[in-house]
């Protein structure tokens, strides 16, 4: 297994020496990047000595002529660490900017990544630092928080550099799980849909597809192969997953309906319109004084399709309900034939349609349930994939 460990410019960068020692007793070999502010405070020496392996310290450097360094390390790498992450390399690595050696190979890497920042507490907290420590959340990065206590520039409060235990066990995690998928392939459904009234104006619902995405990108971080069919959701989608994009729960149908028998996990996570508009208008609809009658026919139940053409994948529903009462849940669960279904309590804050955190309900076809905490979607996209996965288990 190969490690690349990033150090940045903090006074907590000679522990890094402690964490490239912990990885290698754990059967990493270590390949360490220093920033220039990291060198003001360790040295490459130190870290050629421990690791055996030469360090890289500058974008233009080429230990082997002809080969760009960036893009080997980059490529070779099973993880890559930052720790001590500075607010500074961690804005970086928000904003995308790679102006050193370590920034540019975090750009070449879609690999793992690892971050432990360490900072004084007032910038650990700034909302730079803050917003950008979410977003890499978001894209997938672990975080492993800094402790609170006294930090070196006298001041107490958030911003020690965690335990090296804590940083290498979180390393290790994310290594054994980023092939726990390895072979398996995930469908997922995404977004609203739209249904037309007429060429300029549609029906359409709240979901914003930020619970797809995330299901998307933790799945793709346990290794899996990942297609999402995507309504014309807000959110991004990550871009390791295959993306087929649709508008109508229609098209949504048989786009899905295509795919589905390739599929190991499919989950339905698209807030389906239930009925479309049969007199549609072709054109712009006018205005006038009479009252105007919107004919509405029933969708397919997509993921009940998917059931039927698939009794062999796990089938996952998602029910967005405005009770914490998971008997509707529960009665969903049974009518679509599925193995597990993910109910959404979206009359509380913060949970539900368009917000940036959840707390899900996990009902299994045996009567088992799981509660999630109120959390960021994307540990709690994390948390639903391990409550799958430990339910199959156990199958
Ligand atoms: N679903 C689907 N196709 C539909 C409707 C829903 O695949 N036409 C899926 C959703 O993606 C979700 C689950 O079924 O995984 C439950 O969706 P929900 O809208 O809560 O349930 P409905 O079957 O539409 O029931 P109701 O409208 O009565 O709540």
């Amino acid at each position: 297994m190969n490690a690349v460990l990033g150090v940045s410019g903090s006074v907590a960068a000679y522990r890094a020496a402690d964490l490239a020692r912990e990885l290698m007793r754990s059967g990493f070999t270590v390949r360490v990047c220093l920033t220039d502010s990291a060198q003001e405070f360790v040295s490459v020496a130190l870290f050629e000595a421990l690791t055996g392996q030469p360090c890289l310290i500058d974008t233009f450097e080429e230990p082997e002529r002809g080969r760009m360094a960036h893009i080997d390390w980059a490529r070779s790498a099973d993880v890559v660490v930052v720790a001590p992450a500075t607010a500074n390399t961690l804005n970086k690595l928000a904003a995308g900017v790679g102006d050193d050696m370590l920034t540019t190979l975090c750009l070449a890497s879609n690999k793992p990544l690892v971050l432990a920042p360490a900072m004084n507490p007032q910038m650990y907290l700034h909302e730079a630092t803050q917003a950008a420590l979410a977003l890499l959340a978001e894209r997938g990065a672990e975080i492993v928080e800094p402790l609170e206590g006294d930090v070196a520039c006298g001041e107490n409060g958030q911003g020690k550099l965690a335990s090296i235990p804590a940083i290498a066990a979180a390393v290790l995690d994310v290594v054994s799980a980023s092939s726990i998928f390895k072979g398996k392939r995930v469908l997922i459904t995404s977004g609203p849909t739209r249904e037309p009234i007429d060429d300029v104006r549609y029906i359409t619902n709240r979901s914003s597809g930020k619970m797809g995405s995330a299901l998307a990108r933790a799945a793709l971080r346990l290794g899996a192969e990942v297609t999402v069919v995507a309504g014309p959701q807000a959110a991004r989608l990550p871009a390791g997953a295959t993306t087929v994009r649709v508008e109508t729960a229609l098209e949504m149908h048989d786009a899905t309906l295509s795919l589905a028998s390739g599929f190991d996990y499919i989950v339905g996570a698209a807030a389906v319109a239930d009925y479309h508009v049969v007199n549609r208008v072709s054109g712009k609809m006018r205005r006038s004084a009479e009252t105007v009658h919107l004919e509405l026919a029933p969708n397919p139940d997509i993921i009940a399709a998917v059931v039927a053409a698939n009794p062999s994948a796990t089938v996952i529903g998602f029910a967005a309900e405005p009770t914490s009462d998971l008997s509707v849940a529960a009665t969903k669960l049974k009518r679509k034939g599925l193995f597990a279904i993910a109910a959404n309590d979206v009359s509380q804050a913060g949970q539900g349609f368009d917000t940036e955190t959840n707390r899900l309900d996990l009902v299994f076809a045996d009567g088992r349930t799981a509660s999630s905490e109120l959390m960021s979607k994307h540990q709690c996209a994390k948390w639903f994939w391990e409550q799958i996965l430990s339910a199959k288990a156990v199958r």
